[in-house]
């Protein structure tokens, strides 16, 4: 296969723009998809990072009732997903970013829950309110404007394949998971033994795609709107976290359940 990390032709006019080389000698100018997404999300990346559920969970404070239904909501997101980019695989801005057996997770997903909450996890799961803008949103654009789910691939499997890894540790840790992987399927990626060589082929077929400026905007707004959605579930989760922890503490105290409830 040919080397990701391969300089693109010289003769490319590039409005005089600056061409930098990273740590990894890659060719990157500022015009390139992935230089735009990297910039243009920090900010969202940092208050992600930064939201009260991450840092919880980043502390191992992460009860095993919010994740599995971080897990259920991430099933739901992922099977939006995956399901409109399945629709639109021949489009040809999504085909190079097609990746069904290295990336998708639906399946992983299903197992995890199928470990947290049993045989008829099915019945279980429900989309919850914080998660179905999000859902509503990739179906959006998978029907009227498939380009979009540039970003939305983008904002979830590169962070899976970075953060990703960190996380897993945690909930290993945390939630005294088996070091079998289950119940962590998700973040166990089979089909890529590089990470990082995986984010460079990815970022290279995100800037090879034959997009405008106006179009290459509107996808770094769009992983911008997806951090946001990304950021409705941790604070939905962090919600929940809240009347779990009272009914807990409250648990021998005589307040009813509904009490309990109006005061969350
Ligand atoms: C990249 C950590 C949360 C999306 C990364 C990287 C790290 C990281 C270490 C690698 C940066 C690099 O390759 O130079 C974390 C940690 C998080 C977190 C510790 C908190 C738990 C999130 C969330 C999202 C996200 C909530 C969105 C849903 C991304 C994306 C990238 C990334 C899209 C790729 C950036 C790029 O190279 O273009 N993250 N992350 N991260 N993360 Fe996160």
């Amino acid at each position: 296969p040919k080397s990701n990390g391969e300089p693109k032709s010289n003769g490319v006019p590039n409005g005089g723009a600056r061409i930098v080389v990273d740590d990894d000698d890659e060719v990157l100018r500022p015009t390139d998809l992935s230089e735009m997404l990297a910039e243009g999300t920090k900010e969202s990346h940092d208050r992600a990072e930064n939201c009260q559920f991450v840092k919880d969970f980043l502390r191992g404070r992460i009860k095993r009732e919010l994740f599995k239904r971080g897990t259920a909501a991430l099933y739901f997101v992922y099977s939006a997903m995956e399901e409109e980019i399945e629709k639109n695989k021949d489009h040809p801005h999504i085909a190079p970013i097609y990746f069904p057996t290295e990336l998708h997770r639906r399946e992983a997903l299903a197992r995890d829950l199928e470990h947290f909450y049993g045989e008829d996890w099915e019945s279980q799961v429900s989309l919850s309110a914080g998660t179905k803008p999000y859902v509503d949103r990739i179906h959006e654009v998978g029907g009227k404007d498939p380009v979009l789910l540039v970003a939305h691939s983008y904002t979830r499997y590169m962070g899976d394949l970075s953060g990703g890894q960190i996380l897993k540790k945690v909930a290993q840790r945390a939630l005294k998971l088996p070091s079998t992987g289950e119940g962590l399927n998700f973040y166990q990626f089979e089909g890529i033994h590089s990470h990082k060589g995986f984010k460079q082929l990815y970022r290279s077929r995100m800037n090879e795609l034959e997009l405008d400026a106006d179009t290459k905007e509107r996808i770094v707004d769009e992983s911008n709107r997806a951090f946001g959605f990304n950021m409705m579930v941790f604070t939905e989760l962090e919600e929940i976290g809240e009347t779990i922890k009272e009914e807990v503490q409250d648990a021998g105290l005589g307040h009813s359940h509904a009490e309990i409830m109006q005061g969350g």
